[in-house]
């Protein structure tokens, strides 16, 4: 079933991923961003030490995810398809330590099998329409022993009209990279069958303490609004 709400084209602009991302990249690191700091503790906890490892940052954005990991001692390589997030990310202090890369996901990954201990997709597969295949490819690159985390907003935010969205600086509307719609049985069925299990699912609801650090947030208190899992090779 396809989650996604309908959104009335006179309130809210949906443009093509790509292009709602670079349009996005000029403010993406100045806004308050709630499932951000949902995320952040989460995601670090189940990455656990990654000093010395080889990661893979898929759909890096702004480099959030690879500049922090490469500050402990992860050898980093990070990819997306925006060149105005990946402009973002390259101008940050450390980016230096971090190999970032072109690339769009909908082609298979650039990189020889099990090239990877960790792999990272964090707030990116809600913009994936086939699943399956992409984690395919996460599988051919990870090594048997290695796992994946992977975050995204709660599709139960959609139920309410939320997806990924900003206020364009240019023309002051409601703008949305275009979204999939997927349901949480969606992300698990297709790794399952890309030969992939969860070791860990996790969803995470807006609580007193977010809605303070973050007011945006507080219309949301008791809703789930971050979905985690962390993946490894099956048997
Ligand atoms: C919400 S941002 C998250 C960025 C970063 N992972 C983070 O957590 O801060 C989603 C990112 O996914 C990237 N993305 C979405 N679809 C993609 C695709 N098909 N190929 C490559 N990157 C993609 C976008 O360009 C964007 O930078």
């Amino acid at each position: 079933m396809d989650l996604r709400s309908p959104v009335d084209p006179q309130n809210a602009d949906i443009l093509p991923t790509r292009q709602g991302y670079d349009r996005w990249s000029t403010i993406y690191d100045g806004e308050d961003n709630p499932l951000i700091r949902l995320e952040a503790p989460v995601v670090e906890g189940l990455l656990g030490d990654t000093n010395g490892m080889q990661v893979l940052d898929v759909g890096c954005g702004t480099g959030r995810w690879s500049l922090r990991l490469a500050s402990v001692g992860a050898r980093v390589t990070a990819i997306d398809f925006s060149e105005g997030m990946l402009q973002k990310a390259r101008a940050k202090t450390g980016a230096g330590r971090v190999r970032f890369i072109r690339h769009d996901l909908s082609r298979p990954l650039p990189f020889p099998d099990n090239a990877f201990d960790r792999l990272t997709c964090c707030l990116v597969l809600e913009h994936v329409t086939d699943l399956e295949p992409l984690y395919r490819e996460f599988r051919r690159v990870c090594r048997p022993d290695g796992h994946m985390v992977i975050s995204n907003m709660h599709p139960a935010m959609t139920l309410l009209g939320i997806q990924a969205r900003f206020t364009d600086p240019e023309t002051g509307r409601d703008t949305r990279p275009e979204s999939a719609g997927h349901q949480i049985s969606d992300y698990v069925i297709a790794a399952t069958r890309a030969g992939l299990r969860a070791d860990h699912l996790g969803e995470h609801l807006v609580d007193e303490s977010l809605a303070t650090q973050s007011p945006r947030a507080r219309k949301y208190l008791g809703w789930p609004m971050l979905f985690v899992m962390r993946l490894k090779l099956s048997d």
